[in-house]
């Protein structure tokens, strides 16, 4: 086997991101292995999604998170395993169940990486963050100790905000489509969030696998060109339409007394808003220790630039 390909196992591989997953692991010639959960019965769209990948040259493999002894027989056909499963409340939040799948990696012993679910902000700097929001990161902490208690070799993806919830969305909260009409500006929308293309992420995090630079450590994705501000991102859609946007304010105030009255679901999606839009949490640090930049380690990447990503909503 060609040293620079890992067989690559993907958990989760028909959700929003791990179907890119599976895609960028094939595209980068890697032995590619998905898991086929029992569990997903007679969804049809996920079935096809995985005869889909098995033509494509995928093997599926069948385990479920109830059964360990599957979890380990499926693991100890790959050397690197990346989950993906569901982490947004509005759709599903499974983050914990990894724990099981850290338990068979640990009694597997063969894997010499694992990259969580994680796929956004980095969840050791929101120790701080409001509830109920903050369970999504104490969530991926516990996982992250979990897989550091066990000694099993990691690499953590901080991929900040899908373009497909914000920059679709202009940064508003229950939005994923731009208007032509109108925007609700967060406060005073000059908080620099990173947005980075979805396919992308899945592309920079396959190239991580086998590099040895990013053994046990963060790998943020940073795309230079994509770090903009509420007001920039609006101001892209702007030209590109040849339009001025009717525009609304919300102040921090106003939307934490809204956040109270939602669903819980919403509650936390909107408390993540927050933390990006009004605090400017994904750069309000500098990358430090242990932690490396995407964009500077894989320059041959051209990673989608927010401009391209909105010509798609014209
Ligand atoms: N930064 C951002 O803006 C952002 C946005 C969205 C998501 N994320 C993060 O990205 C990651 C993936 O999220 P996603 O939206 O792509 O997930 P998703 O599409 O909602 O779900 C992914 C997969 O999770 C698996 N799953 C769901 N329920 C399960 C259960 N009960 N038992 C076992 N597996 C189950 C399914 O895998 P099968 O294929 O086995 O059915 C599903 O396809 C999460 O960590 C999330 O927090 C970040």
């Amino acid at each position: 086997m060609d040293e620079k390909s890992s067989r690559v196992l993907v958990v989760g591989g028909t959700g929003y991101l791990g179907k890119r997953l599976v895609k960028a692991s094939l595209a980068n010639g890697h032995p590619t292995f998905v898991l086929h959960r029992p569990e997903v019965g007679v969804d049809i769209d996920k079935i096809q999604m995985l005869l889909s990948f098995k033509e494509q040259g995928a093997k599926l493999v069948q385990a479920s998170f109830s059964d360990h002894q599957s979890l380990v027989d499926a693991v100890k056909q790959v050397d690197v395993v990346i989950c993906a499963i569901s982490g947004v409340h509005i759709r599903s939040h499974q983050i914990l169940l990894q724990l099981n799948l850290v338990q068979a990696i640990k009694e597997a012993g063969n894997i010499k990486r694992f990259i969580p679910s994680e796929f956004g902000t980095d969840p050791s700097r929101m120790m701080d963050a409001i509830a109920p929001g903050r369970v999504t990161f104490e969530d991926k902490m516990s996982v992250r100790k979990a897989i550091e208690e066990a000694g099993i070799p990691f690499t953590y993806v901080t991929a900040n905000c899908f373009a497909g919830y914000f920059v679709g969305g202009l940064c508003q909260p229950g939005a994923i489509i731009p208007s032509n009409q109108h925007v609700s500006l967060l406060g005073h929308a000059n908080a620099k969030a990173i947005f980075v293309d979805e396919d992308d992420i899945a592309t920079y995090t396959i190239k991580s696998v086998d590099d040895p630079r990013m053994i046990n450590k963060t790998l943020h994705i940073r795309p230079p060109e994509n770090i903009l501000s509420q007001r920039e991102l609006v101001e892209t859609w702007e030209e590109l339409i040849s339009k001025k946007l009717v525009k609304t304010t919300i102040s921090k105030e106003d939307f934490l007394t809204k956040l109270k009255s939602l669903e819980y679901a919403e509650q936390v999606g909107l408390g993540h808003y927050y933390h990006v839009c009004y605090e400017g949490c994904l750069t309000n640090f500098e990358i430090g220790d242990n932690e490396e930049e995407a964009t500077k380690l894989y320059p041959e990447v051209n990673y989608v630039r927010v401009k391209d990503y909105l010509k798609r909503y014209l």
